[in-house]
């Protein structure tokens, strides 16, 4: 069976993020390699973003449970992006049989777009459909725990 994810962002909430909040903001989101690979420019960062909502509605529970950055996006030597699950994040997709990801990303100078999909080896995952916020800047290292799964 497969999961799959998918998001869109306005690269301008990127920009005024980090026009607003500087370093706090993107090291809030992104691990230091993804800002390396980024090296600043906003249209990557949201890209990278989306693809984080988009790995959240795969593995079935949108980000709340897992921290952004436990969902690093690391770019190989010919520039394609690929995923690194790490912490909660690798857990959930462990005990939801989800072993291997597919990503992929791209933006314009207004949108980004990411999508992810998994295979779950054993079957077990069952799809769920989880309504984000994508726009949010507060200061919560999480999102709260506000939205409802429509399960
Ligand atoms: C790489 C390429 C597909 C990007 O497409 P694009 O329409 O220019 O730009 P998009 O906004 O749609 O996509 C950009 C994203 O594609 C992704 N990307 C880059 N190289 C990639 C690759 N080889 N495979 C998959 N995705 C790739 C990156 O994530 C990039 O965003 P980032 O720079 O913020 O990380 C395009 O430049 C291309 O076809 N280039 C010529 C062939 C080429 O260089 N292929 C790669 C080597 S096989």
């Amino acid at each position: 069976m497969l999961a799959v994810g998918v998001d869109i962002l306005e690269v301008e909430r990127m920009t005024r993020g980090v026009a607003r909040f500087g370093d706090r903001f993107c090291d809030r989101f992104f691990t230091a390699r993804e800002q390396e690979q980024c090296n600043g420019r906003a249209t990557s960062l949201a890209g990278r973003f989306a693809v984080k909502e988009a790995v959240g509605k795969a593995l079935g529970t949108g980000i709340g449970d897992v921290g952004w950055k436990e969902i690093e996006i690391v770019s190989d030597d010919s520039g394609r992006p690929t995923l690194a699950l790490h912490g909660a994040a690798a857990r959930l997709a462990a005990e939801r049989g989800l072993g291997e990801w597919a990503i992929s990303l791209s933006h314009t100078g207004t949108h980004a777009v990411g999508m992810a999909v998994a295979l779950a080896l054993d079957g077990a995952f069952l799809s769920t459909i989880v309504p984000t916020d994508i726009t949010r800047d507060t200061d919560d290292d999480r999102r709260d725990a506000t939205r409802e799964d429509k399960r």
